[in-house]
């Protein structure tokens, strides 16, 4: 008989550098349990009374009064789950309202609603994209995007992390009459930084391509209605589809795509991300739906945002850490560490003090750095962003990473 291969040893080398980490003594950063969440900036996190700064949520509504009553009145009302596809007996009333808040939010005519954002950005770019079509994407995009590409048919072609140049260069070459996709994202959630997308839309529209971008990490936030990076840019009326996700300002599960294609609706039935998984819970589109209401009408919430990141940018750069934008460009600031064992003790350092950042390491970061992620929400108060560059100064200290 023959030996069975062992299709897991392809993952040897990986296992073999986790053991290294954890040899020495760093706690597993993909191993973090939240025994109890008391509020969107507090946690009791293994154990200890913790803040959080690394939860992408931005606007602090996965405890807000209203969106916690419209979840459990629709888990009263409407059971605990649709039990099937939008497509068959899983689209409820309450998937209804969550589109048309989608829609009211953005003034566009159209909006779909996913299971997640992950979701969203497979089904969407998978449908869209044909054999003889070309995908041209940011190098650093979200693997969401990566794997919509992977599941179509279409040519894929990478162009520098915001390089405008780069991105034209690339479309110079294609052929005239192929079909063409642009997906951009608003705001690149490893460094915190924002696409340069009036630049980036004017060259796509030379070009004769369509546009998508990934609003994940700006929506509720970003431009003055929440809208995105696309609404600060002005450009929100040239792109042609939105993708979102309820994960992050939303503050619940979920994903969409908005747009105002005339044709936008035959992608429900040509969307196999849609079409084959189960939709949400109506507990979860209840809350998404007040949540997104309620976004559109927070623009205080959106000003104490901007200060607190502004604030923490500025502290950590005055500190002489190394932070992946030249000032606060979004919700995420990223602190970079060169040094992968040093950067791991700092993530660790700060744990053990009571902050949880978002720990990233090669392969899944740019130039193979490690980065702790920071993602601030409109309810940290001004003395907990004291209180977490104070915690930074002293983590730093005793890595010696400043
Ligand atoms: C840019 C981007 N797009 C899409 C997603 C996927 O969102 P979801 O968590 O809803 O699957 C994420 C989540 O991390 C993201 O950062």
């Amino acid at each position: 008989m023959a030996e069975n291969k062992d299709l897991l040893s392809k993952f040897d080398p990986l296992i073999q550098e986790r053991e290294t980490l954890l040899s020495t003594g760093v706690m597993d950063p993909y191993a973090i349990v939240m025994d109890e969440v008391k509020s969107p900036t507090e946690a009791i996190c293994n154990g200890r009374e913790t803040i959080l700064l690394g939860t992408y949520n931005y606007m602090g509504m996965t405890f807000d009064g209203d969106v916690l009553q419209a979840g459990k009145d629709a888990l009263d009302n409407f059971g605990a789950g649709t039990t099937g596809s939008r497509v068959l007996n899983g689209t409820y009333q309450g998937h209804k309202e969550c589109e048309d808040a989608l829609k009211e939010f953005y003034a566009m005519d159209h909006a779909m609603v996913f299971s997640t954002g992950y979701l969203a950005n497979l089904g969407i770019i998978s449908a869209l994209a044909g054999k003889d079509d070309y995908i041209i994407l940011d190098i650093d995009s979200h693997a969401s995007i990566y794997d919509g590409c992977a599941m179509g048919n279409a040519q894929i072609v990478a162009f520098k992390h915001n390089d405008s140049e780069a991105l034209e260069k690339r479309l110079r070459r294609l052929p005239e009459e192929a079909g063409k996709l642009v997906i951009l994202e608003g705001v690149y959630s490893m460094m915190g930084d924002i696409a340069p997308l009036k630049e980036m839309v004017a060259i796509c529209k030379k070009y004769g391509a369509m546009i998508l971008v990934d609003e994940a990490h700006s929506m509720g936030f970003i431009g003055e209605n929440g809208r995105g990076v696309c609404e600060e840019a002005g450009v929100i009326d040239d792109v042609d589809f939105i993708i979102g996700t309820f994960s992050k300002s939303v503050g619940t599960v979920g994903g969409f795509c908005v747009s105002n294609h005339p044709k936008f609706e035959i992608m429900r039935l040509v969307s196999r991300p849609y079409i084959f998984t189960a939709s949400l819970p109506p507990s979860v589109v209840a809350t998404a739906a007040t949540s997104i209401r309620k976004l559109m009408h927070s623009g205080n919430k959106r000003a104490h945002l901007w200060e607190n990141s502004k604030t923490l940018h500025k502290g950590l750069r005055d500190l002489g850490f190394n932070l992946g934008t030249p000032e606060a460009q979004s919700g995420i600031i990223a602190v970079i560490v060169e040094d992968m064992m040093q950067g791991a003790m700092l993530w660790q350092a700060l744990l053990k003090n009571g902050l949880y950042v978002n720990l990233a390491r090669p392969p899944a970061t740019p130039q193979g750095m490690t980065l702790l992620r920071c993602s601030l929400c409109a309810e940290h108060t001004v003395e907990q962003v004291q209180k977490i560059l104070g915690m930074f100064e002293a983590a730093g200290k005793e890595v010696g990473v400043i």
